[in-house]
C-alpha cells in the first residue's frame, strides 16, 4: 500500500515538469518512483529534461534509466526540484537525510524556482520530532557533537552502516550525527542554531521558506499541501 501511495504522489509532482526543464531529482524511495514517471513521460511524450542528481546513487538510477544528467556547474539555476521527506508538517516543515543526501539535497532545493515534497502519508505529523540528521566534517566531529548537547540534544548518535566497519561516510566524504531534540516546536530557529557550529557542513531540517509544495499521497487520493503566501525560492 504505501508503495502505491508514493508511487500516487510521485506522478502527481511529475506532472509538473515541463518540456526543456532543469530537474533537480531527489534521493530515497519516493523520489525513485518520481525518476521511473519520468522516464515513461520522457518515453512517451518525448520530453526533454536534463536531471540534477543529489546523490550517487540517484545518479546510477537515472543513467540506468537513461535519463539526461547536468551539473550544477552547467545548470546552477533549475526550473524544478522533486524530493522525498522523512518527517513533514502541515506547515510544510521537513526533516530530511535519512538516505545521507542532505546536503546536496538541500544545496538543489536552493537552486530550484520551485521545490516540490512527495511522500506518502504516514510521513506526516503534528510536530517534527525524529533525530535530526546533521552532516559534519570528520575533523570537527566529536566538537561538533558537545555544540549540539550544548543547544539542546538529548542525544548524539554517529551514523553507523551496514557493509562497512565504523561511520558511514557521505558522497561528500562526511560523517553524519543523528541528533535527537525530542519534539521540534521552532524548526527554522533550530535550523539556524544548528548552522552556527563550525565544523557543520548542513542539517536536516528543511524550512518553508525553501517548499513549494507537499504532493502527499493518501488512502483518498493526492493532497497537495501549499504554503498561504508561495514559498519555494529561498536562495543559498
Ligand atoms: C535522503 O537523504 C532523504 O532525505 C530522503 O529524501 C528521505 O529519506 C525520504 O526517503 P524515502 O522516500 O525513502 O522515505
Amino acid at each position: 500500500m504505501k508503495e502505491k501511495l508514493k508511487r500516487m504522489a510521485a506522478e502527481s509532482a511529475a506532472e509538473l515538469v515541463q518540456d526543456g526543464d532543469v530537474v533537480g531529482l531527489g534521493t530515497g524511495s519516493t523520489a525513485r518512483h518520481v525518476l521511473m514517471v519520468l522516464q515513461e513521460r520522457v518515453k512517451r511524450e518525448k520530453l526533454r529534461i536534463t536531471g540534477i542528481p543529489t546523490s550517487s546513487d540517484t545518479r546510477i538510477l537515472a543513467a540506468k534509466l537513461g535519463l539526461e544528467l547536468g551539473t550544477l556547474e552547467e545548470h546552477p539555476e533549475l526550473d524544478i526540484a522533486i524530493d522525498g521527506a522523512d518527517q513533514l508538517t502541515e506547515r510544510l516543515e521537513l526533516i530530511k537525510g535519512g538516505g545521507g543526501a542532505l546536503f546536496r539535497e538541500k544545496v538543489v532545493a536552493c537552486c530550484a524556482k520551485r521545490f516540490v515534497v512527495v511522500a506518502d502519508e504516514s510521513k506526516l505529523c503534528e510536530r517534527l520530532s525524529m533525530p535530526v540528521p546533521v552532516e559534519v566534517l570528520p575533523f570537527a566531529w566529536k566538537p561538533v557533537e558537545l555544540a549540539l548537547r550544548r543547544a539542546g540534544a538529548l542525544e548524539v548518535r554517529l551514523r553507523t552502516g551496514s557493509g562497512k566497519a565504523g561511520p558511514v561516510l557521505t558522497d561528500n566524504g562526511n560523517y553524519i550525527l543523528d541528533v535527537d531534540f525530542g519534539r521540534i516546536e521552532q524548526p527554522e530557529r533550530l535550523e539556524a542554531e544548528i548552522a552556527k557550529i563550525v565544523g557543520v557542513v548542513e542539517c536536516g531540517i528543511f524550512c518553508p521558506a525553501l517548499v513549494s509544495e507537499v504532493h502527499l499521497g493518501t488512502r483518498d487520493g493526492v493532497r497537495v499541501l501549499r504554503r498561504p503566501a508561495g514559498g519555494g525560492n529561498r536562495k543559498i
